[in-house]
């Protein structure tokens, strides 16, 4: 099939790309002409494991388009997916949607001939209904099918999400653009994986359900964990033994910092924002955002416990600061508001990720970006274990930080706290 997708941010390039692998023609259209020649030079403007390789053979075999021109990638294209960016709208809650209906005021004009219209961008329960009042005319003739197709690819994990999805939902009324859609899965929903069609606003609705759901997995375990440590229980124990009931399953029960990225924080206010829309009250996805706020606080005061009341001139490394590993993506990182902290306090940080010196950062004095593990841990008097990179999982602290006494606040609970006190190592995790 012949496919068109709008936006080649995350969604767009990785699902655009990931089309073409399994033998479709992909236009990948953007505004931004330099992301473009980047793109038709095989360079990849986002941080994602393997893309970069299947992008370049399926782009050398003519099978993945990168260009400008909106226009032509359109008019040869069979299904279109709209894929640009609802960042959340300055000082709201709400969904910003001035792409999404920009690019169907494009569409209006360019489609001459019937073509089904993807929406993959996170919008709130309704868009769907707002597009197709903008393509009003095209519909009436029949030209068109607006349909809600949400992605759920974790940033880090895409490639192997979009091929091996759990389920693949499609939004639609339309019969028509049902079976086309479902033939155009075929090749991944063979993969044990259900596809499943439902109304449009119900797949809206999915989207954001399944990412507050989530959020609220998360924020309950880090609940659970703040007990487990006042009463000397390993939520690791917890988690397991909750997780083994099949009803409840042990992922995204992993005790942590504040949960962050470009979705949790902002889909969980964009639900409570369509919540309130429809004159319903969701105090459940409420708490889950109160309660990851009050995370980050409380960690602040767990590093301030650890360090005792002396902070001057404290040693602070940092292993990971990402919001979460194989991403260099710092949104709503939960080492943002620490580090601040902690460098307002005369804390001196280092820090080291595997994704490279942050901008964050940059403009603070005491704040400092080390290009390897063992510069960032020497002669430290704390590591905070902030992201699970893999490089951070097997390390041998005394041989890297070379001083006597040291600390280490794992908040990822990726350590034995038995083994480290074997070792004399003053260890802190989260729930334990
Ligand atoms: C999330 C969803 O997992 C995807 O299904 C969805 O498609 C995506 O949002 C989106 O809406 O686009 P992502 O933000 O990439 O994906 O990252 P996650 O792996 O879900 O992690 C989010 C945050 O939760 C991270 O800060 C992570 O550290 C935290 N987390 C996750 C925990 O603290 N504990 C866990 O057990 C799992």
């Amino acid at each position: 099939m012949k496919l068109c997708m709008i936006g080649t941010g995350y969604v767009g390039l990785v699902s655009g790309v990931c089309f073409s692998d399994v033998g479709n023609t992909v236009y990948c259209v953007d505004k931004d002409k330099k992301k473009i020649d980047l793109l038709n030079n095989g360079i990849v403007p986002i941080f994602e494991p393997g893309l970069e390789e299947i992008l370049k053979k399926n782009h050398k075999q003519k099978r993945l388009i990168f260009t400008t021109d909106l226009k032509k990638a359109v008019l040869n294209s069979d299904i279109i997916f709209i894929c640009v960016g609802t960042p959340t709208k300055k000082n709201s809650n709400t969904a910003d949607l001035k792409y999404v209906f920009s690019v169907a005021k494009d569409l209006n004009k360019i489609i001459k001939k019937y073509k089904i219209i993807v929406n993959k961008s996170t919008v709130p329960l309704s868009t769907g209904d707002q597009i197709e009042k903008i393509l009003f005319n095209l519909k009436k003739k029949k030209l068109v099918d607006i349909v809600s197709n949400p992605e759920f690819l974790r940033e880090g994990e895409a490639i192997r999400d979009f091929i091996y999805p759990d389920r693949v939902i499609i939004g639609t009324d339309s019969k028509k653009a049902n079976k086309i859609l479902k033939s155009l899965y075929l090749p991944i929903i063979k993969k044990i994986s259900r596809y499943f069609n439902t109304s449009r606003r119900g797949a809206e609705l999915i989207k954001y359900a399944s990412n507050a759901f989530l959020a609220t997995k998360i924020s309950f375990i880090n609940e659970i964990a703040n007990l487990c440590e006042k009463a000397g229980v390993d939520v690791k124990d917890v988690a397991a033994g909750m997780g083994s009931d099949q009803r409840i399953g042990d992922r995204f029960l992993r005790a942590g910092p504040a949960y962050g990225g470009s979705c949790f924080p902002k889909d969980t206010r964009a639900l409570i924002d369509t919540g309130s829309k429809f004159k319903t009250d969701l105090s459940i996805v409420k708490s889950v955002v109160n309660s990851n706020e009050n995370r980050k606080t409380l960690l602040v005061k767990r590093v301030d416990k650890i360090l005792g009341a002396n902070f001057k001139n404290k040693i602070i490394t940092f292993l990971g600061v990402t919001f979460k590993p194989n991403t260099d993506d710092m949104r709503e990182a939960s080492s943002i508001p620490m580090i601040k902290y902690l460098n307002k306090k005369s804390c001196k940080i280092k820090y080291y990720d595997p994704s490279g010196e942050k901008d964050d950062f940059k403009s603070f004095k005491n704040v400092k970006y080390c290009s390897t593990i063992s510069a960032a841990c020497l002669k430290t008097d704390l590591v905070i274990l902030h992201t699970e990179w893999n490089d951070f999982k097997q390390l041998n602290f005394k041989k890297l930080i070379k001083k006597k006494k040291f600390k280490i606040y794992d908040m990822r609970n990726l350590y034995s706290p038995l083994k480290m006190k074997k070792l004399d190592i003053d260890y802190f995790g989260v729930g334990r």
